[in-house]
């Protein structure tokens, strides 16, 4: 699944060094919105296989993803309670809901859209992630950063494998190319602020 995939490209744009600054000014913040985070990307799989709940193919691919995505809640938890850190809400940047707005609301579109979305913030994660772990000063971010972005490069690969499968590469690439640009006029746009997506 790795091969054909790694080839696509996701975002249109880096992230700037204003929001590495952040994060790293700011560690235990951004691991409480990381945690978030996680949180969110279980559900959003959820949500899908709820959508569609006859969908077999995407349950297989999902059911696991949200699993994992549970799994990675619950270790950035446990980081967090060693620091003696509640994980206490945030204010969310209004990345996700920006995001939610693109997706159209017809079907076949509306699952098209939902999966590159689903894929462009795995993407997202995946590249700041590799971000944290280059940079962070702290051993044991690092390797927490370190171990997750394999798992979120591989989490963007599987919503493009599911919507290769149901749509020809050509549609799929075209999509996925006006959402990319999207999001990344959205970063661009957003304050930086120690969150995972600002
Ligand atoms: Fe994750
Ligand atoms: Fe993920």
């Amino acid at each position: 699944m790795a091969t054909p995939v790694a080839r696509v490209r996701w975002l249109a744009a880096p992230s700037g060094p204003q929001w590495l600054e952040q994060a790293l000014a700011h560690p235990l913040e951004l691991l409480i919105d990381h945690a978030h985070c996680e949180r969110k990307a279980a559900g959003a799989a959820l949500q899908l296989m709820f959508r569609y709940p006859s969908d077999e193919a995407l349950a297989e691919a999902l059911s696991p993803l949200a699993r994992e995505e549970l799994e990675h809640f619950e270790r950035v938890l446990a980081l967090l309670g060693r620091r003696g850190q509640a994980l206490c809400p945030l204010a969310a940047p209004p990345y996700g809901a920006a995001l939610a707005k693109l997706v159209r609301r017809q079907e076949p579109g509306r699952m098209l859209d939902s999966f590159l979305v689903a894929g462009l913030i795995e993407a997202r994660s995946h590249e700041r992630m590799a971000l944290l772990a280059a940079h962070s000063p702290d051993p044991e971010l690092q390797e927490l950063y370190g171990d997750l972005l394999a798992s979120e490069a591989r989490h963007f690969g599987l919503y493009w494998v599911l919507c290769e499968r149901r749509w020809p590469r050509p549609v799929v690439s075209e999509r996925l190319e006006q959402l990319a640009a999207e999001e990344a006029q959205l970063l661009a746009r957003l304050h930086p602020q120690p969150r995972m997506h600002s």
